[in-house]
């Protein structure tokens, strides 16, 4: 099993969108074993995308990504990291395959909706980064043994 961390990003919360998003992630099996809603600080925004603080595109990033409220969830299942990873598709909406979650939802390389973490590093860097310990409430099912 895995466990990653899921943000669904200001554009998911002004468009009315997370109920959808939510429901895809539970349609595939995947379990949210901790979730809450939270503006990002210009601190938060930088500790989480450390690796692109640099970049010329970081500045519009920031304000985006403080612009309103976000959802967190920790998001557990067997391969959980890669197959969210699968299910958000590429980075850009405008690139994303149909079927997708941006795909079928973002139309722009900056407002795609959904962050997911892209490895098992970052997944437990990010995880800390919105959660406490106290925060996730495993909850394995009666069916959980037969995932494999
Ligand atoms: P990145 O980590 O490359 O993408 P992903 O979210 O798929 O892991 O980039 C982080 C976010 O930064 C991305 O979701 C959207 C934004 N972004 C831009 O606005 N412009 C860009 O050129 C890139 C690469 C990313
Ligand atoms: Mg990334």
């Amino acid at each position: 099993m895995q466990r990653t961390l899921v943000l669904l990003k200001p554009d998911a919360v002004e468009r009315r969108l997370i109920g959808q998003l939510i429901s895809r992630f539970e349609a595939k099996g995947l379990s949210i074993v901790a979730m809450k809603m939270l503006r990002v600080t210009p601190d938060l925004a930088k500790q989480h995308y450390a690796e692109h603080v640099e970049k010329p595109f970081y500045p519009s990033l920031e304000s985006f990504i403080t612009s309103a409220p976000i959802v967190a969830m920790a998001i557990d299942g067997l391969e959980a990291i890669s197959v969210v990873r699968e299910m958000l598709g590429a980075t850009s909406g405008l690139k994303a395959a149909a079927g997708t979650i941006r795909g079928d939802f973002s139309s722009s390389r900056q407002m795609n909706l959904v962050h997911a973490s892209d490895g098992p590093e970052a997944a437990k860097r990010e995880l800390d980064l919105y959660f406490t310990a106290d925060e996730f409430c495993d909850h394995t099912s009666v069916l959980t043994p037969f995932l494999r």
